[in-house]
C-alpha cells in the first residue's frame, strides 16, 4: 500500500519524505487555503515546490466544476510536472473531464467518492485514482472503512485498475483498517502516519535495554 500525505504544508510534506516511505501528496482548495496560498501563479508555484520535494505523484484539484473548464484547468496543472495528477469532482461534468484528460494521457484522481456506485463510475471513465473520504462517512454514522472493502471487493471482481485511494484519514486505525481491506493507497494528515509508530511498551523497553547497557558499561 502506498502512503500519500494529505497537505500543502511543506515542512510537513518534507518531514514525512525524510521518513523515506511517502510515495505522493494530495492536496484540496481547503488545504491551499489553509496555507495561505492564494492567486493562480502563487498556487502554481507552491505545486512545484511539492514536485520538488516528492518523488511520487501529486494531487493537484481543480477549481470549475464545467467540462471545458475542467480540461483547461487540468491540462494546465499537467503541464506544471509530470508527477501531476488532476483530482477532479465526482460531479457529471466531472466524470466526462476523467475520460477526456484520461484518452489525453493525463492521470486523474476522482475526489469526494462515497459510494460504491461513484467509484463504478470513475473506474469505468479511467480515473487513475479514486478518493473515497473515510472520515466524512464516520462523521455522519456511516462505515468509510466497510466502503473501501465494498470498493475493493468489486474493483477485484472487475479488474479495474484504477486505484483505490483512502482518503479522510482521521486516526492510525483508518489506515490499518485501509490496509487490510485493500486500499491500494492512503493519504493521511502526519500525525495520523507519526502515530502508527507508537507503543509504549516499544517506549519502556528501550528505556530499559539503553539502562541496562548505561549501567553494565558504567
Ligand atoms: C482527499 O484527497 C482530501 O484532500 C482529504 O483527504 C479530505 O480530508 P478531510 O475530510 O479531513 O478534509
Amino acid at each position: 500500500m502506498k502512503f500519500f500525505i494529505d497537505t500543502a504544508n511543506l515542512a510537513q510534506i518534507k518531514e514525512a519524505n525524510d521518513l523515506g516511505i511517502l510515495d505522493g501528496v494530495t492536496t484540496n482548495p481547503s488545504l491551499m487555503a489553509k496555507e495561505g496560498i492564494t492567486g493562480t501563479d502563487n498556487v502554481m508555484k507552491h505545486y512545484k515546490a511539492i514536485c520538488a520535494i516528492v518523488d511520487g505523484d501529486v494531487s493537484a484539484e481543480v477549481i470549475s466544476t464545467d467540462f471545458e473548464g475542467m480540461i483547461r484547468e487540468g491540462e494546465m496543472l499537467a503541464a506544471l510536472d509530470e508527477k501531476i495528477v488532476v483530482k477532479i469532482p465526482m460531479i457529471k461534468e466531472g466524470i466526462k473531464a476523467i475520460k477526456h484528460l484520461t484518452s489525453m494521457g493525463i492521470k486523474t484522481n476522482c475526489t469526494l467518492v462515497f459510494s460504491s456506485g461513484q467509484a463504478i463510475l470513475a473506474a469505468k471513465a479511467g480515473a487513475t485514482y479514486i478518493s473515497p473520504f473515510i472520515g466524512r462517512l464516520d462523521d455522519i454514522s456511516y462505515d468509510g472503512i466497510q466502503l473501501i472493502a465494498e470498493i475493493a471487493q468489486i474493483f477485484a471482481v472487475q479488474g479495474y485498475q484504477t486505484q483505490i485511494l483512502a482518503a479522510s484519514i482521521r486516526n492510525p486505525i483508518h489506515i490499518i483498517k485501509s490496509a487490510q481491506v485493500g486500499a491500494h493507497v492512503i493519504t493521511s494528515p502526519l500525525d495520523s502516519i507519526l502515530a502508527l509508530l507508537k507503543h509504549p511498551l516499544t517506549d519502556s523497553g528501550l528505556e530499559k535495554f539503553l539502562a541496562d547497557h548505561k549501567k553494565a558499561n558504567s
